[in-house]
Parts: structure tokens; C-alpha cells; sequence
């Protein structure tokens, strides 16, 4: 078979494990030749591809990023889009494209799947708010990397009885968020799912600091809001983004983090710093729990394509790899574990 390859959206650690997973396993699975489009959706559009084999693979397991590069480009939103990505499809003798991307990208695999398209999808984000699949790679390094910062910020804060606010990144879950914040022990834990209320937050950790615990550390997701309100209305100012919104109608994102600081000192007295992680969560080496999910999602979908099984998205479950319909996989994020967030995380917040 002829393979393209594409990875979209916002990159992720473990895609090149997934590049390779596909290329190497194709080729020396069954004699698979593959092509790789360039940043996402632009290389299908523009037919802008490099030819993929083993040789080109060698080393990139543990490599960050992409080698493919990646864009927000959306073929739905460019002048004939879903034409051209067809007619490139044909222009390269495509017998089947993996798509590897998040919610955006997999969301027009799907309606390119509608239009005739041979595509498999492969389930990356470093967010986890894919619905379908129980854990999409790129999370797992991107909670390891957050849970080093909330340890090393739990140090300084206990040293100058501060209080610390680390803004993590989650535009509409607070997967990342929840679970750093369980791992480092945080005071309080901000998610986008559950507007929160900053008296509240102050009146425990007054109590916390009343109880001999003269720091905390607060995570907060990038989308977490305050509750409809006075401090709703603030927090709208504060955190206006500069810039429009990307082809899928995404606003970029800033600032809660430094609001939620600036209002907890000014409010409790306690000296209060925000840290920004970033694009931090999103470089470096992946965990070897994500290059192994990455592995097996890529053979996944090889499997896949070669049992024709076009229009799914390969997924985790219950330990599994899956298939699930790209219609059913797209379209709703998938949110927190209300029963982890509520009940259990209250608990053991630190
Ligand atoms: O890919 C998901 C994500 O990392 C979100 O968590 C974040 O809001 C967004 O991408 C940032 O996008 P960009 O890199 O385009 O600023």
C-alpha cells in the first residue's frame, strides 16, 4: 500500500514515535511504501510531502516534535480545501492517509472520510480531551513534566511562605490540571469544567495557612473561569487574548494564572507569584509510557488501513487498542472524572 502521513494541530511528545511506528511497520510489516505531508493539513492541500522510509526514521523514537512539522491549518476553512486534499490523494496514489492530530484535525479527517477519503485517525493531544479513547499520548509527558515544576515551585513557596500559582495548559479540560496537581500535592486545583469561586479558594487556604501550613500551590488550567459574577467580569478583562482566533475558532489563550495570583494576595496578604509552564508541556522527549502508546496506537492503524477499516480512529480501552467510528471520536471533549475532581481529589489536595 501507499501510506501519507500527517501530524496537525498542536505537536505533541511521541508523534515521531508514531511517524516511525507507521512508516517502519508498514514497510517491514507488509511491504508498505509511505509519504509524509507537511504541517498538518497544509501539505495534503498543497501536495507539499517528502517520501518516509525506514532510513528517514532511524532515531527519531525519542526525538520531541514532529519531523513532519505540524499547522492548525484546516482544510474547511481554506478556498476548495477538501478538493485539493483529494486531488493530492490521487496525485500521490494514496491508498490510505493516517491522520495523526487531535479533536480539530481528527474532526475533519471525518468529514473528509464523508467525501471519499481513506483515512485512519490516531488519537495524540497533550490535553487527553479526546473523546473514544481513554488516554491519548503526549499526556502522560506533558503530566510528568507539570508534576516536576509543582514540586520544584513547593520547595521555594515553602521556603518564602508563598503562595505559588502554576498555570498549566487545558483550554476547555483541566486533565493535565487534575492530575499534576494530584501528583504534586497542590492546595487548590483550577479546572475549565468548574467555574470556580476565588473566595472560596481564599477561605481555605487562610484556613490552610491558619492550620500551620504557611504555603500552597495553586494549579490552574489556561481555560479555568472564575464563576458567573463580578470576578467572571474581571477575570474577562485581564485575560483578553491579543490575537483572533486560529482556522478551528480557537482564541489564544493567557493570563488566569497571573489574575488568580494577583487576586489571592490581594485578598488574603499572602504573597502570591504565577508561573506560566507553557509550550514547556509540549517539547522534549516523550515519557516511555507515550513512546509505547504511540507504538501501538501506529500499529493499530496499519491494521487498520490494511482491513479497509477507513472513517475509525484507533483508541485505548480498558488496555486495548480499539476502533471507533472518527464520527463518534470528534466533536465532544471529553472532561474530568467528576467523581475525581469532586470526591477524591478534595481529599488529598496537599
Ligand atoms: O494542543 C493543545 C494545546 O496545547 C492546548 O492545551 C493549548 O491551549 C493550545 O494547544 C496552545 O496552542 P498554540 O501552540 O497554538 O498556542
Amino acid at each position: 500500500m501507499r501510506i501519507g502521513v500527517l501530524t496537525g494541530g498542536g505537536d505533541c511528545p511521541g508523534l515521531n514515535a508514531a511517524i516511525r511506528a507507521v512508516v517502519v511497520g508498514g514497510s517491514v510489516g507488509f511491504g508498505d511504501r509511505s509519504v509524509g505531508f507537511l504541517d498538518g493539513w497544509r501539505g495534503a492541500i498543497e501536495n507539499d510531502a517528502v517520501e518516509l522510509d525506514v532510513e528517514r526514521c532511524r532515531g527519531i523514537l525519542t526525538h520531541g516534535g514532529t519531523i513532519l512539522g505540524s499547522s492548525r491549518t484546516n482544510p474547511f476553512a481554506t478556498e476548495d480545501g477538501p478538493g485539493r486534499v483529494l486531488a493530492t490523494a490521487s496525485a500521490q496514489g494514496l491508498d490510505a492517509l493516517v491522520a495523526i492530530g487531535g479533536d480539530d484535525t481528527l474532526g475533519a479527517a471525518g468529514r473528509l472520510f464523508e467525501l471519499g477519503l481513506p483515512v485512519v485517525g490516531l488519537p495524540k493531544t497533550i490535553d487527553n480531551d479526546l473523546s473514544g479513547t481513554e488516554v491519548t499520548f503526549g499526556f502522560d509527558t506533558a503530566v510528568q513534566i507539570a508534576t516536576d515544576a509543582i514540586d520544584r515551585l513547593q520547595t521555594t513557596a515553602e521556603s518564602h511562605h508563598r503562595v505559588m500559582v502554576c498555570e498549566v495548559m487545558g483550554r476547555h479540560v483541566g486533565h493535565i490540571a487534575l492530575h499534576a496537581g494530584l501528583a504534586g500535592g497542590a492546595a487548590e486545583i483550577l479546572i475549565p469544567e468548574v467555574p470556580f469561586s476565588l473566595e472560596a479558594v481564599c477561605d481555605r487556604l487562610v484556613a490552610r495557612h491558619n492550620g500551620g501550613r504557611f504555603f500552597s500551590t495553586v494549579v490552574v488550567a489556561e481555560g479555568a473561569v472564575p464563576a458567573p459574577g463580578e470576578d467572571a467580569e474581571r477575570a474577562r478583562e485581564a485575560t483578553a487574548s491579543p490575537s483572533g482566533a486560529d482556522q478551528f475558532g480557537h482564541a489564544r489563550l493567557r493570563g488566569v494564572g497571573e489574575f488568580v495570583a494577583t487576586e489571592i494576595e490581594r485578598r488574603t496578604g499572602y504573597e502570591s507569584r504565577a508561573t506560566v509552564l507553557g509550550h514547556i508541556q509540549r517539547g522534549g522527549t516523550p515519557t516511555a509510557f507515550d513512546r509505547v502508546l504511540a507504538t501501538r496506537y501506529g500499529a493499530g492503524a496499519l491494521e487498520a488501513l490494511h482491513e479497509g477499516a477507513f472513517g475509525t480512529m484507533v483508541a485505548l480501552r480498558s488496555g486495548e487498542i480499539v476502533r471507533v467510528p472518527l464520527s463518534e471520536a470528534t466533536g465532544v471533549s471529553k472532561t474530568v472524572d467528576p467523581r475525581l475532581y469532586r470526591d477524591v481529589a478534595p481529599l488529598y489536595l496537599g
